[in-house]
């Protein structure tokens, strides 16, 4: 997830199912599922990461961008993504239903009501949790500083912005994970043989809960219009 631009996202669904609205309650859990514990954990110093990250703004591009290509990224992006995806877009932020996303559902179905009841319901620590809560899809993220956040969907299962906007059925089956090298023509940390042999992690897609379907959105586009919009999003 990225962290940055949190003000932005002060109304946001937050985790990937959106499966709470409060930052403050997953900085205090994100502690303690990282290890700290009701008496170890430093809120003070929670806090004040939570308020850096506020206005922290994401790293720009860093290799050149044609800034024609991309003004024509540009409405396409705003016909057909920047309701969901542009910060003040209609549905930015809120769980999609995933019978319309059609990605995969593991990750949603793995919290349930009772589990966001369990926690709303903890008292042992200091504070208590009020905001958890069961969602019906996964949230509609913003895209701001999106270059480095493949791979991309909730379970990290499409590695390029290219594949993103190719059918299912023409996404990468198998990649690698875990590689620094950027390539700028594919705009992606590479994920090939390169990153195999460079001792990257393999993901499977065919594996339960790493499923690459769904999010069909600007598929079916012209090759030039997807390459505008690809370019424009290097500069979000
Ligand atoms: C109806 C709402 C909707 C539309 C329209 C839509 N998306 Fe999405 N998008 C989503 C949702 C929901 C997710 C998260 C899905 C998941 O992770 O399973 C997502 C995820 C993404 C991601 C991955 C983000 C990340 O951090 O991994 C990218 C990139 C993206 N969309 C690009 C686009 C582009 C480009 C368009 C326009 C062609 C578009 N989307 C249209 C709802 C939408």
């Amino acid at each position: 997830m990225p962290l940055w631009n949190w003000r932005k996202r002060a109304d946001f669904g937050l985790h990937w199912d959106g499966l709470d609205t409060s930052s403050a309650e997953i900085f205090l859990n994100s502690g303690i599922g990282n290890g700290a514990n009701r008496r170890t954990i430093d809120r003070d110093s929670l806090g004040r990461i939570e308020a850096w990250l506020m206005d922290l703004p994401p790293a720009p591009y860093p290799f050149p961008v044609d800034a024609a290509l991309a003004a024509r990224g540009k409405s396409v992006f705003e016909a057909a993504c920047a309701a969901c995806h542009a910060f003040g877009g209609d549905k930015t932020g809120t769980p999609i239903p995933i019978d319309r996303l059609g990605t995969d559902r593991r990750r949603l179905e793995s919290w349930t009501v009772a589990a966001a009841r369990g926690f709303n319901a903890l008292d042992r620590y200091a504070w208590r949790y009020r905001s958890f809560r069961k969602t019906g899809g996964y949230v509609a993220v913003a895209l701001d500083g999106i270059w480095p956040r493949a791979p991309y969907l909730h379970n990290g299962s499409v590695p390029t912005l290219w594949d993103l906007l190719a059918p299912p059925e023409r996404r990468p089956q198998r990649f690698h994970r875990g590689h620094i090298e950027f390539d700028p023509k594919q705009v992606v940390f590479v994920s090939d043989a390169r990153a195999a042999a460079a001792g990257g992690r393999l993901f499977d897609t065919t594996l339960p809960g790493n499923g690459n379907h769904g999010h069909e959105y600007g598929t079916d586009l012209p090759e030039p219009s997807k390459w505008a919009l690809i370019e424009y999003l290097k500069t979000q």
